[in-house]
């Protein structure tokens, strides 16, 4: 018998203790030995709760338990999470986690720990909600050179600008219904500024390019700025905006991650990404390119990745090496934000503006709007283009790259 504990009873505790026992049979059989939930952690009282006789209130209750072999960490935020992992792992007990914040600044650390006490910190639901993502990138894809990964990778963001598009909603009512739904960060300006998405590309970027990747070396843009202007011209274009993170290795072997808003072509399949919807595509020098798609966040989906993670941990007691990488005090391998190069969605306030020579027109007698796509260019350079734009008195409204994968 395998017991587990779970720390934090919220949106995604709650959803694995659920999960758990609706299909603790097949888990059971999968696991190849019995399992179960000893404890769950959580400062709350939960007096009617049929697993009452499972709160604790005190670490160490879990912490000095030998028969703890496991523990799913659901409590978002770094501390006390952080505190409490690492105890954990210093006992030898593996740790499935959600929590992005704690793996995107923890991760090498805890990591290590995990290599030093022979057990594993696995963190398959902090991307990506349900879709397996982690494991394929350093099991299943473990041959390819990975050139690329883009995606959606938060799914609040992607609920608000599909009910934007498609229902007109305000931004406001549709950002109230996702946190109403579950998808939200305790503080939803993490959503929407962009830091969740942030987050969860420093995860990818460490894990592939094996050098963690801190968040504040990647420059970062939420989608409070776009307007319903910018989505229709998308729509003209034959396209979407999409919050995208994304991270590429450049020639020079330095890394570029980014998290944007960018304009999709339709032919690529992340521009028809809808609702709570999360994809990620990989593009490697084996595979071409690969999509993962799935629900990006909620009760249940989350909490099938943390209790995959557990399955795996009763499965394997030994670190998984492949799930690795370095702390570094450098940041010599992340490319400046400026030399991201890809063609630029410009609108201009000014119908006499001119087009840049190589642009594609999209309009340039609408609403009193000029908007064009212009020829690959560095962000340098765009923000060159714009200052030449307001020197001829045309004003600069908003640029969005294009996702160069199709
Ligand atoms: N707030 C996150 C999202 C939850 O909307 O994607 C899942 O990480």
């Amino acid at each position: 018998m395998s017991k587990f504990a779970v720390l934090g009873y919220g949106v995604v505790g709650s959803g694995v203790v659920e999960l758990f026992y609706t299909n603790r049979d097949s888990i059971t059989s999968k696991a190849g030995q019995s399992m179960d939930i000893k404890y769950i952690l959580d400062i709350r009282d939960f007096p009617n709760s049929p697993y009452e006789d499972k709160f604790v209130k005190s670490i160490e209750t879990i912490l000095s338990d030998d028969e703890v072999t496991a523990v799913a960490e659901c409590m978002g935020g770094v501390h006390p999470a952080y505190e409490f992992v690492k105890a954990c792992l210093e006992k030898g007990k593996s740790v499935s986690t959600s929590n992005k914040q704690l793996v995107a600044e923890k991760g090498a650390e805890l990591l290590k720990v995990a290599k030093e006490h022979h057990c594993n910190f696995f963190f398959e639901a902090s991307v990506g909600g349900a879709i397996p993502i982690i494991r394929p990138l350093h099991k299943c894809l473990a041959a390819n050179e990975i050139t690329e990964v883009a995606g959606i990778l938060n799914g609040t963001t992607n609920f608000i600008l599909t009910k934007m598009i498609n229902e007109h909603m305000e931004f406001e009512t549709a950002l109230a219904m996702a946190q109403e739904l579950g998808y939200a960060e305790k503080d939803p300006t993490a959503d929407v500024e962009g830091d969740d998405a942030c987050r969860k590309i420093c995860i990818i970027s460490s894990l592939v390019y094996g050098k963690h990747v801190y968040p504040n070396s990647v420059y970062t843009k939420g989608i409070t700025d776009i307007s319903l202007d910018d989505v229709k011209y998308a729509q003209k274009w034959g396209g979407a905006i999409k919050l995208i993170a994304y991270v590429k290795k450049l020639d020079n072997g330095k890394i570029i991650p980014l998290v944007c808003p960018m304009l999709v072509s339709n032919e690529n399949l992340i521009a028809h990404v809808d609702d709570v919807f999360n994809a990620v595509m990989v593009c490697g020098n084996g595979i071409d390119k690969t999509l993962f798609y799935g629900r990006g966040a909620g009760k249940l989906p989350t909490a099938s990745a943390v209790l995959g993670d557990i399955i795996n941990e009763v499965q394997h007691s030994e670190t998984v090496l492949s799930q690795y990488w370095e702390d570094t005090n450098s940041t010599d391998f992340i490319a400046d934000y400026s030399e991201f190069t890809a063609q630029m969605y410009f609108r201009i306030k000014g119908s006499n503006t001119l087009v840049p020579e190589g642009a594609e027109t999209i309009c340039t007698d609408d609403d009193d709007y000029t908007v064009f796509i212009t020829k690959p260019m560095s962000i340098a350079d765009s923000e060159r283009l714009c200052a030449s734009i307001a020197e001829n008195n045309g004003m600069v409204v908003s640029t969005i790259p294009v996702l160069d994968i199709k």
